[in-house]
């Protein structure tokens, strides 16, 4: 690989006062201590695109939506993608999926990895998210990291830190490892099948 391979840390929740600043920070910390690849924060926030609505499905013609379009560039531009995902009513939420349904092409032949928080370590999200993305030809990580209740509580009413609980720095390094792998590989195997078509 000539330049850097890049990571996405894609948020999944726009609310005020919401929690995913705290695993968003936390991952992004462990993950910049690394030389293998760069990451960078993607906030849904600076994306308020409309619910879809475009007239034809995307398989003939971009998205009206200008700010999609934006946001569809942005996430073409990364290797591979760790979405930091909440658990709404057992699923990911509205605005990721809102978000998801308005790329087509972008994450192909790409790798994702997933930091879930919620009762449950986000479970239910991100195995949701999993049935989502093998329809835009992403290839799911099984390594994942599950922020769950008692860690969630620690933080927000015990003034608890992440760092207290050594068991999801390790989750996450597995996490991150996992990714940069694939991420380097599924690069290789994207740039190799640029090369012969261009033959
Ligand atoms: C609309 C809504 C639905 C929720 N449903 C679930 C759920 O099904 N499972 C769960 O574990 N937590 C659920 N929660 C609690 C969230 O895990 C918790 O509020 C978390 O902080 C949400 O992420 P955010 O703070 O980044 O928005 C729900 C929260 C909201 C706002």
């Amino acid at each position: 690989m000539s330049s850097k391979l890049k990571i996405a840390v894609v948020l999944s929740t726009t609310r005020p006062g919401r929690f995913a600043d705290t695993p968003t920070n936390w991952i992004l910390n462990l993950a910049s201590q690394r030389s293998d690849a760069e990451f960078e924060v993607v906030d849904l926030r600076d994306y308020p695109m409309p619910f879809f609505e475009d007239k034809l499905p995307l398989i003939y013609a971009p998205t009206a939506s200008e700010v999609a379009r934006k946001f569809a560039t942005k996430m073409a531009s990364f290797d591979g993608y760790i979405f930091v995902t909440a658990e709404y009513n057992h699923s990911i939420t509205g605005v990721l999926k809102n978000a998801l349904d308005h790329l087509f092409t972008e994450l192909r032949r790409k790798p994702a990895a997933f930091v879930g928080y919620g009762g449950v370590g986000g479970a239910r999200a991100v195995e949701h998210l999993r049935h989502i993305l093998a329809e835009q030809h992403v290839a799911t990580l099984k390594p994942a990291v599950h922020i769950g209740m008692i860690e969630m509580i620690g933080i927000m009413r015990e003034g608890k830190k992440i760092t207290d609980f050594p068991h999801l720095d390790q989750a996450a390094h597995q996490m991150l490892d996992d990714i940069v792998w694939w991420g380097d590989a599924l690069a290789r195997g994207r740039q190799a099948t640029a090369k012969a078509e261009l033959a």
